[in-house]
């Protein structure tokens, strides 16, 4: 829309022409004191009605040239003050327009109201909890410790001898600057310092993250979870160990489930063993999950090492204890067939999502 000069408006050669100009000036400032706007298109329309070539104010500047000189400085000063207060509110109705606008950029009018979809808990999370409850159905409470610790709770507290060759078989992340601290590659380290502290009866379950310096595949990654947990008592014995064990796999995989321990090594426990569930697929009969032999491998387990509870300050002649540790990964993957291990660490929320059920 184009704001046309109302010719009778002109007040030139008008006898009265200062005055009248005087009092134009003013109610022009007071016309352009109470602007208001809706739109950018609104806001033009008004620079255009006052400021363009055909505006108000710049027609008076066109009839300043008649106003006598004596009188030109004084309506000269006015019509500057009006220009730039009409510059000035335009300014300003642009910028709060500007703001309201970005505001409304923000709003995305198309998002559905209700419901908000509700997260899920990370598999990882749903079974370490899992294992979290049964253990404390069974009287063991939780143990946490940092994962940035030092050579004597991962290795040295541990029974692992400095030059044993044990301490390789973990490919342990050091810091190279500060050769004794190391990312801890069990959470064992956290039973050391629950034993340092703390004198029988003891027992806990440690939850964490650790870390091993493997190449990243399906089948291993540089980090994995672990539940560890501890027992020290007097007259613990390896059949309570077992005992306990059963339960959990019978809790964990089904009523059904059978366990097997075989005999293995550990620095930290001795006699020590490795513990079999029946497949959680076939039941045992044999299946391409459990590689045809109705078995799998879920955690490492074992007498406490005396040299472990020596250096941990508690008399050996005196307690006894059972240790157990698991990989969280592992258990999730014969729960839910996981294949791919670099799947948890992804943040793939498809792959969540198929929890929802178990959450
Ligand atoms: N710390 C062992 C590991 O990380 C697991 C374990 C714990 C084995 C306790 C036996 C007893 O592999």
């Amino acid at each position: 829309m184009t704001i046309r000069k109302n010719k009778k408006e002109s007040i030139v050669n008008h006898p009265t022409a200062n005055i009248m100009m005087l009092d134009k000036i003013q109610s022009l400032l007071q016309e352009v004191e109470n602007l208001t706007a809706n739109s950018a298109e609104e806001i033009e329309q008004l620079r255009i009605k006052y400021l363009s070539k055909k505006g108000a104010i710049t027609a008076l500047m066109a009839d300043f040239r008649n106003v006598p000189v004596e009188q030109k400085k004084e309506i000269g000063i006015k019509i500057n003050e009006l220009k730039d207060k009409a510059q000035e509110k335009i300014n300003a109705l642009r910028d709060a327009f500007a703001v309201q606008e970005t505001d409304a950029n923000h709003l995305d009018i198309t998002r559905t109201a209700y419901p908000i979809g509700l997260g899920t808990r990370h598999p990882l999370t749903i079974v370490k909890n899992e294992i979290i409850d049964i253990f404390s159905r069974l009287g063991f409470s939780l143990a946490e410790g940092p994962e940035v610790e030092d050579d004597w709770h991962v290795f040295s507290s541990m029974n692992f001898a400095d030059d044993h060759p044990a301490r390789d078989m973990q490919d342990t992340f050091f810091v190279e600057s500060h050769p004794d601290i190391i990312l801890r590659t069990h959470t064992s380290s956290v039973q050391a310092r629950v034993m340092e502290k703390q004198q029988p009866p003891v027992r806990v379950i440690c939850p964490g993250r650790v870390y091993r310096n493997e190449a990243i595949s399906a089948r291993a990654h540089c980090f994995f979870h672990q539940v560890e947990g501890l027992y020290v008592d007097e007259k613990v014995s390896f059949t309570d160990l077992k005992q306990v064990l059963l339960l959990f796999a019978k809790e964990m995989f089904g009523e059904d489930t059978q366990i097997r321990l075989r005999p293995s090594y550990f620095p930290f426990t001795e006699p020590s063993a490795e513990m079999d569930v029946s497949c959680t697929l076939c039941k045992g009969k044999g299946c391409n999950m459990c590689k045809g032999s109705g078995w799998l491998e879920i955690l490492g387990c074992g007498m406490v090492h005396p040299n472990v509870l020596e250096a941990n300050g508690i008399d050996s002649t005196k307690y006894k204890g059972y240790a157990f540790g698991m990989g969280i990964e592992r258990i999730t993957n014969l729960k839910y067939q996981v294949k791919d291990l670099r799947l948890f660490s992804e943040n793939d929320v498809r792959f969540l999502k198929e929890f929802e059920a178990a959450n």
